[in-house]
């Protein structure tokens, strides 16, 4: 199978934690498009989606779902989302796509993070994918550094200006040993918006897409402490 075949699946396979009558939290990014397809084909059984981009809310209302502001609902059941790796115990680097602001709110929101990813986003260590940092500009420079001084290669995301409307810089060769730690400093440093790890905000279930079909991983709860110390 491709890897947009795996995607496919898993988006298919997230429809089984979308309880009937729900708001959705919707997340983004190819494996996200997949499953906004598949939710059209019970848009009848939902009451909406908060969504985590303009992308997708668009995909969203293009297949007639109703997209509800963020600020109209005080808890989602479920927030679905891709990731660009995850590991051993459900934490997650996200932001690939530029949208690790939006998707950390909506997370936020969320009783559940159910996070559908193929295969190859699998990891043992966060970092061999460039951490996103989003920035305020005034800030960049600063938090360049920074994460020069945790070694990082940091890279300015070329021609990118989020929905935010903030830049996003890309921190390449990290080895992300402990994500809670490093998300707690990161979100610290004056003129973060965010930081593209999701330990706070791990998901609990992940729906991997293997050759073998969909492998549904549980994480334990309390397997990564819940707060920054
Ligand atoms: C977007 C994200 C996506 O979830 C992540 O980049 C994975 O994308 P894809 O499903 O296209 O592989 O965090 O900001």
């Amino acid at each position: 199978m491709t890897q947009d075949q795996l995607k496919a699946l898993v988006g298919q396979a997230a429809l089984a934690y979308v309880p009937p009558g729900s708001v959705v939290g919707v997340g983004t990014g190819s494996t996200v498009n997949h499953f906004i397809d598949a939710l059209a084909g019970i848009k009848e059984r939902i009451a909406g989606a908060v969504s985590s981009s303009e992308r997708s809310s668009q995909r969203l209302r293009d297949h007639g779902i109703a997209v509800l502001d963020s600020n109209q609902v005080q808890r989602l059941p479920v927030y679905i989302d891709g990731a660009d790796e995850i590991d051993g115990q459900g934490c997650m680097i996200k932001g690939g796509g530029g949208a690790l602001t939006r998707e950390k709110i909506v997370a936020d929101l969320a009783e559940q993070f159910v996070c559908i990813a193929d295969a190859s986003k699998r990891v043992e260590v966060l970092g061999t994918f460039p951490l996103p940092v989003e920035v305020i500009p005034m800030a960049a420079a600063q938090v360049t550094r920074r994460l020069q001084a945790l070694g990082a290669r940091v890279v300015p995301r070329a021609g990118f200006v989020s929905d935010n409307g903030c830049p996003i810089l890309d921190a390449h060769g990290l080895s992300i040993r402990d994500p809670l730690a490093m998300e707690c400093e990161i979100n610290q440093w004056p003129g973060v918006v965010t930081v593209g790890i999701f330990a706070r905000h791990r998901a609990r279930v992940c729906l991997l897409g293997t050759e073998q079909g969909v492998q549904t991983l549980h994480f334990a709860a309390g397997a990564v402490r819940a707060q920054c110390a």
